[in-house]
């Protein structure tokens, strides 16, 4: 396997997306050696057994047992000798309970300042980024400032009072909260501004990792005993692909940077034929590989299945800088030495790794469309730039620097929205 480094942060910043953030760690990068890896086929094995002659896919697929991310859920180290499909790998690599990524790390960076970032104070974009960047130095994760959901809270309470008050509740989801952070900023500008919209608000988090689960509730517990959002919170901690109870009222449904780490599948295409493959090791005259988002396919269906009144309210990368070759191909990234390092395969040590993927907002709305909103009219489900968003919905003068720029909304420019 071969690594590469990823570019200092003063440049990173320059950009100042999420995304890059995300892979640089907000450092600079730093002399580093290769981080072991293990494929799933050791090649060397086989050769010095079989001989000068390749082993073919077929002897290949004989000689290792195949198992799903679920059998692997059962083992307490990864498992060898055996093949999966692309994203079981990856979805082992990241959410094995004993040694997945996310089992191992859980820790979100937040602004935990109650007025919010102070924009204002800042004397231009280039300051606010060496401030944020000088956070993330610190501890890795993801911005959640109060400004984002502010605007956030008012696309929901503006297409709630148009659609649905007063004659039902505004109930909200939100999977993967992260550290609840959204959700608190959401009721907060409820109460604030949209009373009587609040008094009828219900938030309801499903949240995969334990560790940020009990986070949320003792965060909300303490914003209990200061304020009021009691009663309005409910925090279940379970992975949305396990979500098994029918919620038929209408809702909106957040999902912020959480699609991002669904596993994808690889295939790649016979150049002759066209024929699409999935499992091709050392197979000749293939395309290059293109990944799947075969597990947020399984979102939408959770979505058409479990909450066929919702408004679904997405958020996501649609670029990545230092993807793996590939088309719609994830970042792999690890930590080293306090540095972001980006790798070249996403066939690494499992759980390691963080592996996320951009997403293709064209095509998840299509496939959208077509499993969640087949009987409405397709202009009911549409993508939105993450800028058009925020200078419609966010306070962009509070959020404004001494020189005139907007840093938050640069901030997101590699963000879109998914909303219907
Ligand atoms: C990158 S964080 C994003 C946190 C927050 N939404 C934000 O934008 O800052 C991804 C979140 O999704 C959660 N998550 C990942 N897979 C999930 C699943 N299948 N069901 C529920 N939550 C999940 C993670 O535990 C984490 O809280």
């Amino acid at each position: 396997m071969s690594l590469f480094l990823s570019a200092p942060l003063s440049s990173a910043l320059r950009r100042c997306t999420p995304a890059l953030r995300r892979a640089t760690g907000g450092l600079a990068a730093a002399p580093c050696q290769a981080v072991p890896s293990r494929t799933f086929i050791d090649v060397k094995r086989l050769l010095g057994e079989s001989g000068p002659e390749p082993p073919s896919a077929g002897q290949l697929l004989a000689e290792y047992r195949s198992m799903t991310a679920e059998d692997a859920a059962r083992c307490r180290s990864p498992p060898r000798r055996c093949s999966m499909l692309a994203r079981d790998f990856v979805d082992d690599s990241l959410y094995n309970p004993h040694y997945g990524y996310f089992s191992k790390q859980a820790t979100i960076f937040t602004v935990e300042d109650d007025e919010g970032f102070a924009f204002n104070s800042c004397r231009d974009t280039l300051e606010f980024m060496n401030r944020i960047g000088a956070r993330y130095a610190e501890i890795e994760g993801d911005l959640n400032d109060p400004w984002y959901g502010y605007a956030i809270a008012k696309y929901i309470a503006t297409e709630y009072k148009l659609n649905h008050f007063p004659q039902e509740d505004l109930v909200i989801y939100e999977i993967g909260a992260g550290n609840g952070t959204l959700m608190l900023n959401v009721l907060d500008y409820l109460r604030d501004n949209e009373p009587a919209v609040y008094k009828r608000t219900q938030y309801r988090i499903i949240e995969i990792s334990p560790k940020l689960a009990e986070r949320q509730t003792q965060r909300h517990e303490v914003r209990d005993v200061r304020d009021a959002h009691h009663g309005r919170i409910t925090i279940v901690n379970r992975s949305i692909f396990d979500w098994d109870q029918p919620v038929t009222e209408s809702c909106f449904f957040i999902a912020m940077e959480v699609i991002d780490n669904f596993a994808h599948d690889v295939i790649r295409y016979n150049v002759k034929t066209g024929e699409p493959m999935q499992w091709f090791p050392l197979a000749p005259n293939l395309t290059e590989p293109e990944f799947l988002p075969t597990k947020a396919l399984l979102l939408l269906e959770k979505l058409r299945d479990y909450f066929p009144r919702h408004r679904l309210v997405l958020s996501d990368f649609y670029t990545l800088p230092d993807a793996v070759p590939g088309v719609d191909a994830p970042v792999v990234q690890t930590r080293y030495q306090r540095t972001m390092v980006p790798c070249s395969t996403y066939l690494v040590q499992p759980g390691w790794f963080d592996i996320f993927y951009p997403t293709n907002f064209e095509l998840l709305r299509d496939v959208y469309r077509l499993v969640c909103r087949s009987s409405r009219p397709a202009n009911t489900t549409r993508i939105m730039g993450e800028r058009e968003f925020l200078e419609r919905f966010a306070d962009v003068e509070r959020t404004r620097t001494i020189s005139g720029e907007n840093p938050m909304l640069d901030y997101y420019e590699n963000n879109k929205f998914l909303l219907s």
